[in-house]
């Protein structure tokens, strides 16, 4: 089994005492194939130097970190769609599109400046295959009151269901496409709205659910009828540069639009699952 990685951030480390860290870290036998150092640095010029006087080390990388910025935003955009039905691919699935955003975020709130920002990248097949939950699932999952907690019982709940082959019994319908990824953007929708909850009187900070659309990535092998992931990305961008005041703290946008977290149009999540289908295959 590999080493558990650490990721250890230096600020400051292009000169001085950072500097020294870092290649204290580096020298430090158990941590030279296995920790991951962000050397920051507010200029770049200045980090690369730094990198370079270290011997460039693969598992230094720079980070351009000025921590006297104003506004400190999160972007939490890695995911990943197993291709497999298995429940270990869909507690992977979990592990990176649900716990480690909620780690993320808890680790890092406490670290964001006054008017800090956190986009959550969902996607819009959370609403869709909301719709397919049984009434009382839909009442957990957009409960005004769930708590942090209550989603994590919910997320183990799904999971044991699944291993056990009992969606339905829960009040997850067969016909949900790609559970793991699907319903792990749901969750993470839910898990954005308590997150805001929980911390929009901590430094104003603000969180955001944001689906770029269907972009052809890797994540869909390039799907046919997929938009570019440039204009994904200005979905992205749009509840990063768009004023506070003008945007629901905790709400899911798409193109610059708040979405329901239940989509409420039962054609577009039937043609969902019909293309659902013919996607997420291995390329031939
Ligand atoms: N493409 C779409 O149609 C679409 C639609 C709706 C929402 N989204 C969302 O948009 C986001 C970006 O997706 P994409 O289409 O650009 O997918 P992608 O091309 O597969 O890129 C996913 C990125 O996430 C990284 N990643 C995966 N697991 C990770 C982990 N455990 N730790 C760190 N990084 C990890 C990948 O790194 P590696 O290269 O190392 O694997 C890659 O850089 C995702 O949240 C996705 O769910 C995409």
């Amino acid at each position: 089994m590999t080493e558990q990685k650490r990721v250890i951030l230096v600020t400051g480390a292009n000169k001085g005492i950072g500097f020294e860290v870092v290649k204290k870290l580096l020298q430090q036998s158990s941590s030279k194939a296995t920790d991951i150092i962000l050397l920051g640095s507010r200029d770049i010029k200045r980090g690369q130097d730094a990198i370079q006087q270290l011997g460039s080390p693969t598992n230094v990388h720079l980070l351009q970190l000025d921590t006297s910025s104003k506004e400190n935003i999160l972007i939490n955009n890695a995911a990943i769609a197993p291709r497999e039905n298995t429940i270990e691919a869909t507690r992977t699935a979990f592990a990176t599109n649900y716990y480690g955003i909620k780690m993320l975020n808890e680790y890092l709130i406490p670290l964001l400046r006054e008017n800090g920002r956190i986009a959550n990248v969902a996607s819009g097949v959370g609403p869709m295959v909301s719709y397919l939950f049984s009434k009382e699932l839909q009442q957990k999952y957009t409960s005004p009151t769930l708590t942090t907690q209550e989603l994590d019982n919910i997320v183990e709940d799904f999971l044991s269901a699944f291993e056990s082959h009992n969606l339905e019994r829960i009040g997850y319908s067969s016909e949900i496409p790609f559970p793991a990824y699907t319903i792990s953007k749901a969750a993470l929708i839910a898990l954005t709205r308590i997150q805001a909850r929980e911390y929009c009187n901590n430094k104003n900070i603000s969180i955001y659910a944001v689906c770029p659309g269907f972009c052809a990535t890797d994540l869909n092998n390039h799907a046919a009828g997929s938009r570019s992931a440039a204009i994904g990305a200005d979905s992205i961008l749009y509840v990063i540069d768009t004023p506070a005041n003008e945007l629901e703290n905790g709400a899911f946008y798409q193109d610059g639009k708040k979405l329901p977290e239940i989509c409420d149009d039962e054609a577009k999540v039937k043609a969902f699952v019909e293309h659902s289908k013919t996607l997420l295959k291995p390329k031939q």
